[in-house]
């Protein structure tokens, strides 16, 4: 692998890669006790992880209930969890996030950074009507992902440092084809281009809790379609990093693609 990794950082990765394509061990025939908490657990844990996905993601009550510090973020906890892990492992200067709404990830970021003593956000959205954070690690820049002033403002703040991207901004496929051909050349060698949301690229009809399906939201594809293109068009400058997918449960499939 050419990336410009510490030996260390090499070795955790290799020894969490498991060896069997994150296929699980079929446990159906694992019992729970005929007692109170088997069985309502049984009930609780029958769905398949696809179900969970797909309930998470949709279902309002869930997605929208997750808080960073009582700031809601969109997110996968267990994504957050893998932010966590890529922040102390590569320790990025510029965190940039495309699509900041509320600022719950925002300020778990910039949270993060401030246990590391170590690196700032960029929070870039098109509205700051709903956004409620504020944090000496982090940078707010109003404007659209695709506005020249903005990709000027946040190349020049990048200038010479350690640059990672989460894009969290709109996931329609051209919208997201458009920011990564924008964004993903700002990624330096051996950090992450996170693309959010490719989940709706997966599923092919999950009404969400307000009656609408990923299909009518997204009627041309979403960011998985874009970040698969975008792969195919500029070869050999990502890998797909599905060790950051092991818990089976993220909203970003194949969305952790790490520069080379
Ligand atoms: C899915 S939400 C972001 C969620 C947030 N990252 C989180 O983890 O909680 C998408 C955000 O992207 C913003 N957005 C959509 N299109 C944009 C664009 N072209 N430029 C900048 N922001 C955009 C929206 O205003 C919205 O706040």
């Amino acid at each position: 692998m050419s990336v410009d990794l510490p030996p260390e950082v090499i070795a955790k990765k290799r020894a969490r890669r498991p060896p069997a394509q994150y296929l699980l061990p079929d446990r159906s025939n694992s019992r729970m006790k005929p007692d109170e908490y088997g069985t309502i657990y049984a009930s609780r844990w029958s769905a398949s992880i696809k179900d969970y996905v797909a309930w998470y993601f949709a279902y309002k009550p869930v997605l929208h209930s997750v808080t960073w510090m009582g700031v809601p973020t969109r997110k996968f906890v267990t994504d957050l969890w893998i932010y966590q892990e890529i922040l102390y492992e590569l320790r990025p200067e510029m965190i940039i996030e495309l699509g900041s709404l509320f600022g719950g990830t925002t300020l778990y970021l910039a949270h993060i950074c401030e246990l590391m003593n170590f690196g700032q956000v960029v929070s870039i959205d098109v509205s700051r009507q709903v956004y409620q954070v504020s944090h000496p690690r982090i940078i707010e820049v109003t404007g659209s992902t695709t506005s020249p002033d903005v990709l000027q403002t946040v190349r020049g703040l990048c200038q010479d440092k350690k640059v990672m991207v989460i894009h969290d901004g709109a996931h329609g496929y051209e919208q997201v084809s458009k920011d990564l051909e924008n964004w993903a050349p700002l990624v330096s060698s051996g950090q992450y281009l996170i693309v959010e949301d490719g989940v709706v690229d997966i599923f092919e009809n999950v009404p969400d809790t307000i009656g609408s399906t990923y299909q009518s939201n997204y009627p041309s594809g979403g960011p998985l379609k874009a970040l698969t293109e975008y792969l195919q068009r500029f070869p050999n400058q990502f890998e797909i990093d599905e060790t950051r997918e092991r818990f089976l449960i993220t909203a970003a499939p194949r969305g952790y693609l790490l520069k080379l």
